[in-house]
């Protein structure tokens, strides 16, 4: 029995250690952090264009985390300044991310503002970058007669000779691609840092 016990108040030592450690002091830590003025909420479209960046794992290659100059050269590559907790404040869920099969993204907005290019580019990754082993995704496009295009008022986007569909058609957008362009052209936290609130 007294085996069973120690076991037990063990296990619940073990617990509270880690809940305070991984739990309450990270809150303590983050609850009072306040967004920089620059840091505006996402529009509509834009939480729109996050939800299909989620559904369809842009995560699993696309870190939104760049570190610290210390840590790796992310600075020298463009990817921005070290991301601190209040560049994340508007974020539910985090797409901090784990994996970089490609670049980190939370400031491709800065980097990259065309509308077109990023349109192109998740249509056809390979049309801009040779080699890149970037998935395509078609299924946000729909490929359409000219004729009805126009008729309907489309705004077909504009495809890198070679790369467009057979001629007499042209490559639209669905509404989910639009949302998610404007998710990525949002991504920019290239403002600096506030700083620390002096403690009283
Ligand atoms: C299998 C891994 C993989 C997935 C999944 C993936 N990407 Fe990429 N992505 C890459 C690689 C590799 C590159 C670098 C080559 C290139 O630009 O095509 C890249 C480049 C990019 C770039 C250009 C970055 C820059 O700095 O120029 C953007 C924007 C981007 N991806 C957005 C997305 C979005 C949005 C999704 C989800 C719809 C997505 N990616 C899904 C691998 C991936």
């Amino acid at each position: 029995m007294e085996n069973e016990l120690k076991l037990a108040s063990g296990a619940m030592v073990a617990l509270g250690v880690a809940t305070a450690a991984l739990v309450v002091m990270p809150y303590v830590e983050v609850r009072d952090v306040k967004p920089a003025p620059q840091l505006k909420p996402y529009t509509s479209a834009e939480q729109r264009g996050r939800n299909v960046y989620v559904a369809n794992g842009c995560v699993y290659c696309h870190t939104q985390q760049p570190r610290d100059r210390n840590l790796g050269p992310d600075a020298d590559r463009g990817w921005g300044r070290a991301s601190v907790p209040a560049d994340y404040a508007y974020d539910k869920p985090h797409l901090l991310g784990s994996m970089r099969t490609g670049p980190d993204l939370l400031n491709i907005g800065a980097r990259q503002p065309s509308r077109d290019w990023h349109l192109g580019h998740l249509y056809q990754p390979r049309a801009y970058v040779p080699g890149s082993i970037m998935p395509s995704y078609p299924y946000l496009f729909q490929v359409k007669d000219a004729a009805e295009a126009k008729q309907e008022g489309d705004q077909p986007i504009t495809l890198p000779p070679g790369y467009g569909p057979m001629v007499g058609q042209v490559v639209v957008p669905t509404p989910e691609a639009l949302d998610l362009v404007k998710y990525l052209q949002s991504l920019d936290r290239t403002y600096p840092v506030l700083p620390p609130e002096p403690k009283s």
